[in-house]
């Protein structure tokens, strides 16, 4: 078995103890406030960090409910910036998106939103800001919403683990630079520090032989990662909050930003050992979970898992559907000369990148005034994404879920695909649910440097 090696830690920093949790465990009631907070990001001995959070811990605390609950939270906003709540992947009304400009207004510092929606899928999601996201996400406002089924499937633990990429200086202090073109023109804001659920690793106990839910969250801005199990031995049962039809065992499993995954995992290494999901990275690999396992030695596994139970999504009728185009350009090594602005106006490539943008979908950069397509309530989309650029991209559709389209198939429902560079790939949805929603990429970089478009569902 490979050990993975120690945490890495700031850069140059020795590997000093363990930073201890410093968040409040509860969910305040009924209000939700985004507010600043000090906590102890890095390791122990390097000063705390301050960060902006949902309770002002980072991540937040999350909310727990049960598929078919309303979520009611009175937002306050207590940061020094407009904000406003995203749910992510949750199929709710347009209304409560929380995409400022486009479904309800900015929630100024000082101010308030009534977020009122019920849950119809059972899954792991999670919520975020969605305006300045990059910022405010990269301060810590991420936190997860995790919905249970009616008859949530038997483990011994069930655990969410919430993965931040934090850009950190030697003195544990979130560096600026939001706005710094070549992270938004190359694979985005990248960290040098880890965090899962706010400490550079999670560790529990658990006997050989226990079965473990483990839910994890890309929460980080830009960073795709790719996570290891060991000693483990684990089925993925779903994707962004999506369970899987068929359930199948898994090492390996790649996150872009916002995906999640559902792991069944079951304990195989024996008492007295140690059992990990890793983080595999050039260099090696980093623990997320560790897990000390206890009990009796030759402990028999569990038979492999069932499937959750589906999630009431109308599946997409793809045969005979009507396709749009959405072709991503820009980005360094990128072919993009120039493009439109959201007044219409072509520009080339340096007046644009005055503006931040280094990239464009369709031939805009930023939102267009125009939607990508007009469906009519109940019709089947298939976008076909074409990236013409040399860098992955997270795209991410908001109020729906949808499947790829693919010769072997249909895929997964999901609603955040990584694309490769060069890819191009197809995806279909049933527009059920009327409204004005986004489409972008969830690199927050890059969505600021212009990957943001829209559709309507007619009502
Ligand atoms: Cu997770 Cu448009 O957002
Ligand atoms: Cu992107």
């Amino acid at each position: 078995m490979i050990h993975p090696t120690r945490r890495n830690v700031l850069g140059g920093m020795a590997a000093l103890a363990l930073a201890r949790p410093a968040r409040a465990a509860t969910d305040a009631a009924l209000i939700l406030r985004a507010e600043p907070g000090r906590v102890q990001l890095a390791p122990e001995g390097y000063p705390r960090t301050d960060i902006w959070g949902y309770g002002g811990t980072a991540p937040g605390a999350g909310i727990r409910a049960r598929q078919g609950d309303r979520i009611t939270r009175l937002f306050e906003n207590a940061i020094p910036r407009d904000s406003s709540v995203h749910w992510h992947g949750i199929r709710l009304p347009n209304a409560m998106d929380g995409v400022p400009g486009m479904t309800q207004p900015p929630v100024p510092e000082g101010g308030t939103f009534l977020y009122d929606f019920a849950l119809p899928d059972a899954g792991t999601f999670w919520y975020h800001p969605h305006l300045n996201s990059l910022e405010q996400v990269g301060r810590g406002l991420t936190a997860p919403l995790i919905v249970d089924e009616a008859e949530p499937p038997e483990v011994d633990a069930d655990l969410t683990l919430m993965l931040n990429d934090w850009r950190l200086d030697a003195e544990a202090r979130i560096a600026e630079g939001w706005d710094d073109l070549h992270d938004r023109a190359h694979a985005g804001r990248i960290g040098n520090y880890m965090t899962v659920n706010g400490r550079p690793v999670d560790s529990h106990a658990a006997d050989a032989g226990a079965r473990l839910r483990l839910r994890i969250i890309n929460a980080a801005t830009d960073r795709i990662v790719m996570l290891g199990t060991f000693g483990l031995r684990a089925h993925l049962v779903a994707l962004d909050g999506m369970p899987l039809a068929d359930v199948a065992p898994v090492e390996e499993v790649l996150l872009g930003p916002a995906q999640r995954a559902d792991l069944i995992a079951d304990v195989a290494a024996e008492p007295g050992e140690r059992a990990y999901l890793t983080m595999v990275e050039r260099d090696g690999a980093y623990e997320v979970l560790r897990i000390e396992v206890g009990g009796r030695a030759g402990a028999a596994l569990r038979p492999a898992p069932a499937p959750l139970p589906p999630n009431p999504v109308a599946d997409p009728v793809s045969d005979g559907a009507r396709g749009v185009d959405l072709v991503m350009a820009g980005g360094a090594m990128g072919r993009m000369g120039e493009a439109r602005t959201a007044d219409g106006i072509l520009r080339p490539m340096g007046d644009l990148a005055q503006r931040g943008l280094v990239w464009s979908m369709n031939g805009v950069a930023g939102m267009a005034g125009e939607p990508l397509a007009e469906i009519a309530r109940g019709e089947t989309l298939r976008i076909r994404m074409v990236n013409d650029t040399a860098w992955p991209h997270a795209m991410h559709l908001h109020g729906h879920h949808f499947r790829e389209v693919t010769e072997a198939g249909p895929g997964p429902l999901r609603d955040t695909l990584l694309m490769l560079p060069d890819e191009r790939r197809e995806i279909a949805f049933a527009a059920d649910n009327p409204g004005d929603w986004m489409v972008h990429c969830h690199m927050l970089s890059h969505q600021a440097g212009g990957m943001m478009a829209w559709l309507r569902v007619l009502g």
